[in-house]
């Protein structure tokens, strides 16, 4: 299938997206180190909060891949924010993701998602390292 949307970084749809998401959220509740995390910050059961959580994990990547606008979100303070997320869990999480979306989408596809999942979560890595260096410190607004 060809890309409709021109902003469109790959070929790959909303429904494989949510497969994907489904999958490897399915596979983090069950994580050792991971599951506990999550479970504190979106809910212990599955159960509505987890299929709220994944719309808007869906909605995050649609964004990043350039099929539509819908997320409005901000992973960075969201991460941050969250004390329990430590720089060492990232690989953890990235090779979860990764092993996740080479069984469930196209080898073309797996490796474009992770790509992206790589630089965004480097980035989001940074920033949970430097959390708390910057205290005091004026908001970083943009
Ligand atoms: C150390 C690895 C990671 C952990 C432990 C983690 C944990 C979490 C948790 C617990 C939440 C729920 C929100 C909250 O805490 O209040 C969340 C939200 C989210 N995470 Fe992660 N995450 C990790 C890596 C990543 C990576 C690499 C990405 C993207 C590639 C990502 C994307 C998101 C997004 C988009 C949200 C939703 C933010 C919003 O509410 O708009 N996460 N994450």
């Amino acid at each position: 299938m060809t890309a409709q949307n021109p902003m469109q970084k790959f070929d790959i749809t909303p429904e494989d997206i949510d497969r994907l998401v489904a999958v490897f959220y399915e596979r983090i509740r069950a994580h050792d180190m991971l599951g506990p995390v999550f479970a504190r910050a979106i809910a212990v059961e599955d159960g509505p909060e987890w299929r709220a959580h994944e719309a808007r994990i869906a909605a995050f990547w649609r964004n990043a891949i350039g099929i539509d606008r819908s997320y409005d979100g901000s992973p960075m303070q969201v991460h941050v924010a969250n004390p329990e997320v430590m720089p060492g869990m990232f690989s953890v999480w990235l090779d979860l993701f990764g092993a996740t979306a080479r069984e469930v989408l196209t080898p073309a596809q797996a490796d474009s998602i992770l790509v992206l999942a790589t630089r965004i979560g480097d980035s989001l890595r940074y920033g949970v390292t430097q959390r708390g260096q910057v205290r005091g410190a004026p908001p970083k607004l943009f």
